[in-house]
């Protein structure tokens, strides 16, 4: 059924009465929708657990170059590569939206959800981190994997392993993997004490992994340049990501040399210098400077991460109805990161918490459907029927299912129930069109901004608000 209910007119204050009182759970549903998502996206043998009827074990033949244990982790999104910076930085997010939000989680009675969720992917970081100064960083060959139209399941192409090492190093993989593992054992830390001690060696490891051996996991890892290369999101330096991960492992152990590192490769890596003007995978500074200015409430990173918001908010290209407009790929990803970013800024001081919290409120009702139609998959009015998602795309086992299921012009098969697709072009145009993945593509790493940000707007208590709706 459709939570969102159409109005013709605003001035039936009677009706808007009813229909605030309709969505008033509606972010909660979106965010039990999105951890749906991760759920199918699912690599490896699943537990018995599993809530996706069409999903079932896959990849169970994923080994590194010396036989390791690779199974498990996410795929990445329509794809079956298992790209580690990805999934590393979604699963960060993520960690990053309980920390601030847990009480956000266990309103909406998703908290043991997201931390399976969570550990879904640590387990599986815990894999891949073979040796102190060994890390795997993509499972799968994209030029392979694209040749292949259906269901994991049923794949059966050759799926290298490709890691990095001392001799070939990666110092953004391995820095972002081990803000991954210190984010995720502040999670952990009141719910596991021994699985959060684990994970925070593992970020000690990697962080000096990264920081002993420097380089960029592209040039070891040719098929992961080859693949960001397509939207010009790939990884180009990685100064971000060891001023991260030391910003992180000062959360995770309030150790004081963390923050003197990562206070001291800010300058290094001249961070203040570059006026961010997104948040993503591949450009984390905009992130760093909310997380510094958490951990040393400085006016430096505080002004820093104000300016950040003032900008975004006042200075950002916004399409017609009001979207913030950052990058074609990814567009909605973008928005709802940079609104999880303000909304972690409206706690600091000296910030505008009101204009902040409802920047963050009007970029995910504009998702949810408040112009017009939703952009997440299986809810709300007239949402993405035709994802970008080949596992989606196939009808029910045994039905055979191939190229012709990518061709078709019928709705997937199955729902890919809260997948946030990348979204409307500059002038709010969007086409339900599965072979246009500008529009429909939808990744583990889209979500996972929108998803804290939904936690954080549940947090401010902002769902009782409900949704101005225009739908002519
Ligand atoms: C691999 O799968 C394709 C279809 O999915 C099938 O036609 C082919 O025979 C399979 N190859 C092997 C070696 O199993
Ligand atoms: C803590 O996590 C570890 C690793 O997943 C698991 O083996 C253990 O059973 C967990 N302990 C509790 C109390 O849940
Ligand atoms: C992926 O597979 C293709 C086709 O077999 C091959 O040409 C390419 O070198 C492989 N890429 C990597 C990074 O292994
Ligand atoms: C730092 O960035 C600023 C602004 O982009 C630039 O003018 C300056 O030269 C940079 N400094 C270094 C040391 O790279």
């Amino acid at each position: 059924m459709s939570r969102i209910v159409i109005i013709a007119s605003l001035l039936l204050t009677n009706v808007q009465c009813f229909y605030k009182q309709e969505l008033k759970a509606d972010y909660k549903e979106v965010l039990k929708l999105s951890l749906l998502f991760y759920e199918a996206q699912r690599s490896g043998k699943l537990p018995s657990t599993n809530r996706i009827p069409w999903r079932g074990d896959s990849a169970l033949e994923d080994r590194g170059v010396n036989g390791e244990d690779l199974t498990g982790g996410y795929y990445d999104g329509s794809d079956f590569v298992k790209f580690s910076f990805t999934m590393a930085f979604a699963t960060t997010i993520l960690s990053w939206g309980v920390i601030k939000y847990k009480d956000a989680y266990e309103v909406a009675g998703q908290y043991a959800e997201v931390l399976n969720a969570i550990k879904w992917s640590t387990d599986y970081f815990i894999k891949c981190h073979v040796s102190q100064y060994e890390l795997y960083g993509q499972v799968g060959n994209f030029s392979l994997d694209h040749t292949f139209w259906g269901r994991p399941e049923e794949m059966n192409m050759t799926r290298p392993a490709y890691k990095i090492d001392k001799e070939h190093p990666g110092s953004d993989l391995a820095g972002e993997a081990s803000a991954l593992f210190a984010s995720a054992s502040i999670v952990f830390q009141d719910v596991n004490e021994s699985y959060s001690k684990e994970l925070l060696r593992h970020a000690v490891e990697l962080y000096n992994f990264a920081n002993d051996y420097r380089g960029l996991y592209q040039d070891v890892i040719p098929g992961a340049k080859q693949y960001y290369d397509g939207c010009n999101c790939r990884s180009t330096s990685y100064g971000d990501e060891l001023t991260w991960a030391a910003a992180w492992l000062y959360k995770a152990t309030q150790n004081p040399i963390y923050l003197e590192d990562s206070q001291r490769y800010y300058k290094e890596f001249n961070i203040s210098g570059e006026e961010a003007s997104s948040f993503f995978y591949n450009k984390k500074i905009a992130g760093i400077q909310v997380l510094l200015a958490e951990s040393t409430v400085s006016s430096k990173y505080l002004n820093a991460a104000k300016q950040f918001c003032d900008n975004s908010i006042d200075k950002q290209i916004r399409t017609p109805k009001g979207l913030v407009y950052i990058d074609k790929f990814g567009t909605l990803s973008h928005a709802a990161n940079v609104a999880f970013l303000c909304l972690a800024a409206a706690d600091l001081p000296d910030m505008s918490p009101g204009k902040y919290i409802d920047f963050a409120k009007e970029q995910i009702d504009y998702i949810l459907g408040a112009k017009g139609r939703s952009y997440v998959v299986g809810y709300g009015y007239n949402f993405p029927k035709r994802p970008y998602h080949s596992a989606s795309s196939c009808p029910d086992r045994p039905a055979p299912c191939g190229w012709d299921q990518y061709y078709s012009e019928l709705p997937n098969p199955q729902i890919l129930y809260g997948a946030l697709v990348s979204g409307p072009d500059q002038n709010d145009d969007y086409e339900d069109k599965r072979e246009e993945f500008l529009y429909n593509e939808v990744t583990v790493d889209y979500n996972a901004g929108f998803q804290s940000t939904l936690a954080g707007l549940i947090h401010h208590r902002k769902d009782v608000d409900g949704i101005e709706a225009v739908i002519v």
